[in-house]
């Protein structure tokens, strides 16, 4: 008999960053949020696609549902953000993110790709919509596989 799955749900918030304008400080407190988020994400089997564009973060976290929940606990109560809110939280069939924890910033690299998702008049009015959201993440996350070369993997 085949081991009954747990549930699985995915929770997409925004916020609002308060990290510095100085781009290398800004580099580092990005870098500092990864390394911890990457290794708390990996060890509760979390895997997450976050989103910066201007000074606004998006993130999609999919996992068994009270470590989701408990992962959100803690991102809520980070003061490296604010206003933080969910916009969508809900059953999922699978993943669809591969890595603990990834971030898609708008550089002017995938500016197009950005401008295309048309979410920064969405956060700006406050109301970010989860396909969007998700959308843009997916788009980036398979356009830096193919980078990698790795896309056909996973399709
Ligand atoms: C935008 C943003 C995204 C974050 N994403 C995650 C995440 O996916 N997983 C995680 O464990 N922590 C994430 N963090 C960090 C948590 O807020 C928290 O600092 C970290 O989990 C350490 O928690 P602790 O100090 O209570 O142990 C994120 C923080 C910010 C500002």
């Amino acid at each position: 008999m085949r081991a009954k799955r747990t549930t699985l749900v995915h929770l997409i918030y925004f916020s609002r960053l308060n990290l510095s304008a100085d781009a290398t400080s800004r580099t580092q407190q990005i870098g500092e949020i990864t390394r911890q988020a990457q290794k708390k994400n990996e060890f509760a089997v979390i895997t997450s696609f976050l989103i910066i564009e201007q000074n606004f973060a998006a993130q999609i976290i999919e996992g068994e549902r009270t470590s989701v929940s408990d992962t959100f606990a803690r991102i809520s109560n980070d003061s490296r953000h604010r206003d933080v809110q969910i916009v969508e939280w809900r059953e999922i069939v699978k993943r669809e993110f591969v890595n603990s924890f990834t971030t898609g910033i708008r550089t002017p690299v995938n500016d197009g790709i950005f401008q295309k998702a048309s979410l920064l008049p969405m956060f700006q009015r406050g109301t970010p919509k989860a396909g969007a959201i998700h959308a843009l993440a997916v788009t980036l996350q398979a356009e830096s596989m193919t980078k990698q070369g790795i896309d056909h993997l996973f399709v």
